[in-house]
């Protein structure tokens, strides 16, 4: 889009510095009062004039052009008014020339972003408590690629510690492979439910399960061979529904792949004189900075999660010297992240700086929490069978008609699942209600894909306009509706920008949904198809290019857009 500011700054004459002239101009709020503002009432001491002078006398100063049409003085505000067509144009044709890609650019080129993201815990079952994580870390993947970086995505597995010398000593006792096999991870749940259950009444297996984890340990081959199982049905199961939600990793290095990676950096903060030891235990101290100490070696020599996060950051440096490392993870674990990070700079890495832990708030359902090791989980699986399930009944009601149904459900009941992980801003909790997240009429992501498929309708029946004798007559589209809606769309490359900088993609679905409800607005004011053929091709632009725009939107969302409802 047309740098407008830029071209402002170049017409205000005052005693400030070209950065923060800049910085003062700003989007009106109301398209009634100009397109641009700049207030004049810090410049009134420098200039020795009340800030309503120096509006005015700048407005009579300032030179119009092809771009700015005209300057008026308001109350201290200088407030500028762009060549709208023009500005209604720029963004079209960008749009177009984008060709499906509008808002991708090379910001990132030649840099690395890790995104550490889902990373799923083995033996246990993929529930809600998983989604934040997946459809944050997967968005955020998509934005950094669109933006030139190159992205590894990391699924850094709960594949270690002492719960798997538990579940060997389950499964050998109650379990069997055919089952196993057939109910996956709900059966390996079960078993470990069995497991803490049984423990209390038969203390013996606490000790037997410590035996187990010791043999895992020490790569004996029935603990391993076990443990391998264990984790093919996981993963297994897990990745159906990543292929369902359309996320993908290059790394499935978990915690156990850092088993023999973890001595050379102990070692480093031995040397550096950071590891005291406190009750047999190898801790860093941390009261100075108001944290508790950092556990990395217990008193029976086994590492921690905390030591595997410290050998997995050195390995990740040095495996893809990454210019970012994100740890898109539950803000349960801010102290693990502190602690861990602060180990590091004590360390003296200069790239811990580099290292971000990506927080986000908790999911629940209408009913309230739930625990893994009383079993009371909701799989994720059933979440989104049931979204679909629901957004199948919809769309029948709405069009029985239509072809495809089935993938279509899936489309709007995954889309659904997953917007409703990355509409707010992601430190914040989510309560999970179904019938919220597919409100065709709600800020949601059926409403999203309605709107992108309504557009495709509309420009279905025009036929090939772009190929029609009569070009646009773009000035039946300076109205506030259809300003309103191009002007959000002219913001999409930037949000795009401050999705990635902010590692918030809500500021994507914030601006979808802001763009969904402008285009209808425009669309109940203007009837796009009419006999003025120059306006009509005129509007269809405008249609084409919302679609266009919302499309792009969701699939950095991870979502796809059907392109009939
Ligand atoms: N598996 C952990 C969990 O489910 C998340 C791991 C996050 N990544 C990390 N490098 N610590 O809570």
């Amino acid at each position: 889009m047309i740098d407008y500011k830029k071209i402002i700054a170049a017409k205000i004459n005052v005693p400030l510095e070209q950065k923060e002239l800049l910085s003062m101009i700003t989007e009106t709020a109301d398209d009634a009062f100009g397109d641009y503002a700049f207030p004049c009432f810090k410049l009134a001491r420098t200039m020795h004039m009340s800030p309503v002078q120096i509006a005015e006398k700048l407005a009579r100063e300032t030179e119009l052009d092809e771009h700015i049409v005209k300057v008026q003085a308001v109350n201290g505000y200088l407030n500028f008014f762009v060549n709208r067509i023009e500005l209604i144009w720029d963004v079209i044709s960008d749009v177009f020339a984008a060709r499906g890609k509008y808002g991708d650019s090379d910001v990132g080129a030649g840099k690395t972003v890790c995104i550490d993201y889902s990373s799923v815990n083995i033996c246990k079952s993929f529930h809600i408590g998983h989604l934040s994580t997946t459809a944050i870390g997967s968005a955020l993947y998509k934005i950094y690629s669109a933006l030139g970086y190159k992205v590894v995505g990391i699924n850094h597995l709960g594949d270690y510690g002492t719960q798997f010398g538990k579940m060997i000593v389950a499964f050998k006792l109650w379990g069997n492979r055919e089952v196993a096999e057939r109910e996956g991870v709900t059966e390996l749940q079960r078993l470990y439910v069995k497991f803490h259950q049984e423990e209390v009444v038969h203390p013996e297996l606490t000790e037997q399960a410590r035996e187990w984890f010791v043999r895992i340990e020490k790569g004996d081959a029935e603990a391993q061979e076990l443990f391998e199982f264990f984790k093919r049905i996981t993963l297994c199961e897990v990745k159906k529904i990543y292929d369902r939600l359309n996320v993908k990793f290059d790394s499935w290095n978990g915690e156990s792949f850092f088993n023999d990676k973890m001595d050379k950096p102990l070692q480093m903060l031995r040397d550096k004189g950071l590891i005291t030891e406190s009750q047999g235990a190898q801790v860093v101290e941390l009261t100075d900075y108001g944290m508790p100490p950092c556990l990395l070696v217990k008193s029976d020599g086994s590492s921690l999660y905390a030591t595997r996060d410290i050998a997995a950051a050195i390995w990740r440096k040095q495996e893809y010297d990454f210019d970012k490392c994100l740890y898109v993870v539950a803000y349960q674990q801010n102290l693990h992240f502190k602690q861990i990070f602060k180990v590091l700079e004590l360390a003296g890495l200069p790239w811990v700086k580099d290292l971000v832990h990506v927080a986000f708030g908790m999911v629940s359902l209408e009913d309230g929490a739930m625990s893994t090791r009383k079993g009371n989980v909701v799989l994720l699986k059933d979440v989104i069978d049931k979204a679909v399930a629901k957004a199948g009944e919809i769309i029948r009601d709405k069009n029985p008609d239509l072809a495809d149904r089935e993938k279509i459900a899936e489309q709007v009941g995954v889309g659904a699942v997953l917007f409703s992980a990355l509409e707010n801003s992601r430190i914040k909790d989510i309560v999970f209600s179904y019938d919220r997240i597919l409100n065709f009429d709600g800020e949601t992501s059926p409403y999203l894909q309605y709107t992108c498929a309504r557009c495709n309708s509309i420009l279905e029946k025009a036929g090939d306009y772009k190929n029609s004798k009569e070009s646009g007559d773009y000035r039946s589209l300076d109205n506030p509706e259809t300003l309103r809606l191009v002007k959000l769309i002219g913001s999409f490359p930037q949000a795009v920008r401050d999705a990635a900088a902010k590692y918030e993609p809500s500021v994507i679905s914030a601006l979808l949904i802001d763009i969904a409800q402008a285009f209808n607005r425009f669309y109940i004011e203007h009837r796009v198809l009419s006999d003025n053929i120059a306006e009509q091709n005129a509007r269809l632009q405008v249609v084409e290019a919302t679609a266009a725009v919302l499309k792009r939107g969701l699939s950095l969302l991870g979502i796809q857009s059907p392109d009939k409802m």
